[in-house]
């Protein structure tokens, strides 16, 4: 009985010694904060995420998220995408593996105006799966790929579905059909993945 009781205390000591730790919130903010909590075995990362979209007339909406993660789902992932001039997003997110290591700032990619000579057919239609029209749109800054996206992202309890196309910084173009989880409860369902090197303005 004492043996088992020792051995059970042991194991209970080395399950919960062995699991991560990281911090958990989620905010429609520019940030948030919450408390460092063990992660469920197979989620061996932390992830520390921001996202803001500029959906033009003004509004905005943005997103951050710090939780645990499997290591599968993890990688450095910044992009930033143009619809139409003032209706774009931008993301990063970025992994660690340490207890608790995922509560510093994570910067948004920055997004010159400059335009590089570059353009994309662009649209951007809120819950719809597909474009009517599309608008040529000169490209900035690092965005010199196009891209063509519909699906959904789900943050928390809300969600935006979208058919789009326009200009993307590079690392967009690692974005497949399918389910992306970005962190606890951050998901981008895609139903269509387009994305080219932005053909150049003919002078
Ligand atoms: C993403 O965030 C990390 C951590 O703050 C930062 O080092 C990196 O420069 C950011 N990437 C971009 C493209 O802003
Ligand atoms: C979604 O969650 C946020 C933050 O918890 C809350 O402020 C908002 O009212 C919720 N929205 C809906 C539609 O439930």
């Amino acid at each position: 009985m004492g043996a088992l009781l020792t051995l059970g205390l042991l194991a209970a000591l080395l399950a919960s010694g062995s699991a991560l730790r990281c911090e958990e919130c989620f905010a429609f903010a520019t940030a948030c904060s919450g408390p460092v909590l063990p992660c469920d075995p197979g989620e061996g990362a932390c992830v520390s995420g921001v996202g803001h979209y500029t959906l033009g007339e003004g509004r905005t909406l943005s997103v951050a998220v710090r939780s645990c993660l499997e290591p599968s789902s993890c990688s450095q992932r910044h992009f930033s995408l143009t619809f139409r001039p003032g209706v774009a997003m931008r993301m990063n997110f970025t992994c660690c593996h340490q207890d608790g290591c995922n509560t510093g700032v994570v910067e948004l990619p920055s997004v010159s105006s400059t335009t590089n000579g570059r353009s994309c057919p662009s649209c951007f239609v809120e819950g719809a799966d597909h474009c009517d029209h599309m608008t040529p749109l000169p490209c900035t800054g690092e965005e010199d790929h196009c891209f063509e996206f519909t699906g959904t992202i789900t943050a928390g309890n809300a969600s935006l579905t979208k058919s789009s196309a326009g200009c993307a910084a590079p690392g967009a173009c690692r974005k497949r059909v399918g389910v992306t989880k970005y962190a606890r409860g951050v998901f981008d369902t895609l139903t269509q993945a387009v994305c080219y090197p932005a053909p150049r303005d003919e002078l």
